[in-house]
C-alpha cells in the first residue's frame, strides 16, 4: 500500500518544517497536516490541512479512515516550561494523545507511528556528561515524567502488540522558520532574533548552563530516517538518544559576536534554570549512529551563520 501520512501538531515548531519536508518526499497531497490551530501559510497552501484535536480518538480515526493514513507523526504536546505551569493539562495532553495513536495502531488502523521523546526524560541523578542510552532516569519535571512514561508505553505496545512505533529523544531544537513553543531551550532561538533586533539579549538561563542542542534540519532528517529504517534495525523501541552539539549561553554569544561584535548578553535566570539544571549536558548517541546511521551535519558556528543570514531580512 502507498504511504499516506498524518501529522498531528503540524502547526508547531517542528511540525511546520516536518510537514514541508515530508511533502517534498511523498508529494503534497499524501501528507495531511493537522492541528487545533491553523498552520503557517506554506503548510496551509501546499496540501491538505484538518483541524484535529489529538485528544479526540474518534476524530483522529475519522481522518485516518477518510485519507487512508498509514503513518502518523504525533507532534502535539505541551512543552517543558508551559507544562510546569499546567501540570494536569500537560499530563492529559501528552499521555492521552499518545494512547490515541498507539491504540489506532494496535487495532491495525495505521502501520507506523513517530512520537518524539526528549532529553527531559533524564533528571538530576542522571550522569550529565555523555549521558548513556540506558542510565538512571528520574525526571523531575512534569514534561519529563510524561515523556519517560510515554517511552515505557511505546516499548510496551511494541513488545505486546507488535506496534511499529519509533522515537527519538530530541535535544533543544533551533530553527529560523517557526518560533519555539514553550520549552527550556527556547533562549537559543530567541537570542538570534534579539541579537538582530536590539544587539542585546537578556537570558533566562545563566551563562554556564550547557545543554544539548540541534539545528532543525538535522532533527527533521533524523526523524524521517528513523521512520525509513528497516524495522529490524530499529532495535530500541522506547526512544533513541540523539546528539549534535552542546553549548551554553556564553558560547552561543561568542558565536554570534563573530558576526555582530557589539552584541551583548545579560543574565536573569528564572524558573527555567532549575529545569535546565536537571538535564544532561552532553549525550551519547552511539546507538542511533550504529543502528540506523544517524549523523549530524550542523555545528554551532554553522548554525549561527544560517540563523543570522535567514533572520536578518526580518529586522
Ligand atoms: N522543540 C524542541 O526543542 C523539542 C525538544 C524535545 C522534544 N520536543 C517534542 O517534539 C514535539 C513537537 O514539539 P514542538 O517544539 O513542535 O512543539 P510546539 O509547541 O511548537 O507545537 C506543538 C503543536 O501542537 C499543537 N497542539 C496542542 N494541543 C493540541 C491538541 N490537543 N491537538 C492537536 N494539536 C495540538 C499546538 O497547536 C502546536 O502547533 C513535542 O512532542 C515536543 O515535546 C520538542
Amino acid at each position: 500500500m502507498k504511504k499516506r501520512i498524518l501529522i498531528i501538531g503540524a502547526s508547531g515548531q517542528i511540525g511546520t518544517e516536518l510537514t514541508m519536508y515530508l511533502r517534498g518526499i511523498y508529494g503534497n497531497h499524501k501528507v495531511i497536516a493537522s492541528d487545533i490551530a491553523e498552520a503557517a501559510d506554506e503548510v496551509m497552501k501546499s496540501g491538505p490541512f484538518e483541524i484535529l484535536d489529538a485528544m479526540d480518538y474518534d476524530a483522529i480515526q475519522d481522518v485516518v479512515i477518510s485519507y487512508e493514513i498509514t503513518d502518523v507523526y504525533l507532534m502535539a504536546a505541551m512543552l517543558s516550561a508551559t507544562a510546569e505551569k499546567f501540570p494536569m493539562k500537560a499530563w492529559d495532553l501528552n499521555m492521552n494523545s499518545l494512547f490515541n495513536v498507539l491504540n489506532l495502531a494496535k487495532e491495525g488502523k495505521i502501520d507506523k507511528i513517530f512520537w518524539p521523546s526528549s532529553i527531559a526524560v533524564f533528571g538530576p541523578t542522571t550522569p550529565k556528561q555523555d549521558t548513556p542510552q540506558q542510565t538512571i532516569m528520574e525526571p523531575s519535571t512534569v514534561y519529563g515524567i510524561s515523556k519517560q512514561t510515554g517511552e515505557r508505553w511505546c516499548e510496551y505496545y511494541h513488545n505486546k502488540y507488535g506496534v511499529d512505533v519509533r522515537s527519538i529523544r530530541y535535544p533543544g531544537l533551533i530553527s529560523y522558520k517557526t518560533q519555539p513553543g514553550g520549552g527550556t531551550t527556547d533562549y537559543a532561538v530567541d537570542i538570534y532574533h534579539k541579537a538582530l533586533k536590539h544587539n542585546k539579549y537578556i537570558c533566562f538561563l545563566n551563562e554556564e548552563t550547557t545543554l544539548p542542542m540541534m539545528f532543525m534540519d538535522d532533527a527533521i532528517r533524523a526523524t524521517v530516517n528513523v521512520m525509513l529504517a528497516a524495522p529490524e534495525d530499529v532495535k530500541i523501541r522506547n526512544a533513541y538518544n540523539l546528539a549534535a552539539m552542546s553549548f551554553n549561553p556564553q558560547e552561543i554569544t561568542a558565536s554570534i559576536q563573530k558576526h555582530i561584535p557589539d552584541f551583548k548578553i545579560e543574565y536573569n535566570p528564572d524558573f527555567r534554570q532549575e529545569i535546565a539544571d536537571s538535564w544532561p549536558q552532553t549525550i551519547d548517541d552511539k546507538a542511533a549512529r550504529k543502528d540506523w546511521g544517524w549523523e549530524h551535519k550542523v555545528d554551532l558556528d554553522e548554525m549561527t551563520k544560517i540563523m543570522l543570514d535567514n533572520l536578518k531580512g526580518e529586522y
